[in-house]
């Protein structure tokens, strides 16, 4: 993909995703073989999930030498006093691609310190290599797929629209704040899907494919590159309250019609099972998915 409008920042992350995308593919259609074996493709796809981030932190630093690292696999590396960081997702779907499903993606967000403890994401990449898909952002210049611009959905009847979330899965917690907002969002709409990869899903709600994307205790490297898509393809990205999402946590996006009403139902569905558990005191406090942790553990996967 050539387009004039990349900046060299952004020429490095689409150099470097396609280079890992091609190992990531060719690894896939062994993993695809391996579904029917009595061991399964596990351990073959942890290793993929290195070489590909291993791939990727070469790449980075060869052209940026200065930057620093927030990457899903092995944490946070680089100077401490850093100015910029890639944000780095080497591998989100993992599930999808361990039982051969072609939804994945490689996520690289561009993070820019503003404070002491506190940083934006300015631009970003997220590539689906099984659709040779590139979605690319840059705050102030827009959204793209490949060379074409983006823009979120038009779309501001409710009974019209199609979200995205994630369902949490075994070892994460808040089941039942998820139950309370699907239970709200489900009979108000065209349809809810879970397709199993985060990025992807902001990326696509940037494309308008969807209308609107919730989930709960997501992590940075699978909302970075997503959330400046959304905003640039004219949509919003929050958390539950109206805040910013970054750098993890709860996330709302949508397009700018049906936002706000995504958006209440979350809090709404939020508020409704802190009231079930306090009413239901025995039951276990939820506690929020584990904030990241500073030196970048593996979540559970999803
Ligand atoms: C996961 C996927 C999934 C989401 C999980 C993420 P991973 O990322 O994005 O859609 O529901 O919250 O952890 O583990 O495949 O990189």
């Amino acid at each position: 993909m050539a387009s004039p409008r990349l900046s060299p920042a952004l020429n490095v992350v689409v150099a470097a995703v396609q280079k890992a995308g091609r190992r990531l593919l060719r690894d896939f259609g062994e993993a695809e073989k391996l579904q029917v074996s009595v061991k399964g493709p596990g351990d073959f796809v942890s290793q993929a999930d290195l070489v590909a981030e291993e791939t990727l932190r070469r790449e980075l630093s060869r052209a940026r030498p200065g930057f620093a690292f927030r990457m899903e696999e092995s944490g946070l590396s680089g100077p401490d006093d850093w100015e910029w960081r890639w944000v780095v997702d080497p591998l989100d779907g993992t599930t999808n691609f361990l039982h051969g499903l072609p939804h994945w993606a490689i996520s690289v967000g561009i993070e820019k310190r503003t404070g002491t403890d506190t940083s934006e994401v300015v631009a970003g990449v997220i590539y689906n290599p099984a659709a040779d898909e590139m979605f690319w952002a840059e705050r102030g210049m827009g959204a793209f797929l490949n060379d074409r611009r983006l823009r979120v959905s038009g779309r501001k009847d409710l009974r019209e629209a199609v979200f995205a979330t994630g369902i949490p899965f075994a070892g994460v917690p808040r089941k039942t704040e998820f139950g309370q907002i699907l239970q709200r969002v489900m009979p108000q709409v065209a349809g809810v899907r879970r397709f199993g990869a985060a990025s992807l899903d902001l990326a696509w709600t940037a494309a308008g494919r969807y209308d609107g994307y919730w989930e709960l205790g997501i992590h940075p490297w699978d909302m970075a590159a997503g959330l400046v898509m959304v905003r640039e393809a004219g949509g919003f990205a929050t958390d539950p309250e109206g805040g910013d999402a970054w750098p993890g946590g709860d996330v709302v996006a949508g397009n700018t019609a049906l936002h706000g009403r995504l958006r209440d139902f979350v809090a709404e569905g939020l508020a409704a099972a802190a009231a079930q558990r306090s009413a239901r005191p025995a039951e276990p406090a939820p506690g929020a998915r584990a904030p990241v942790p500073a030196g970048g553990e593996s979540p559970p996967r999803g």
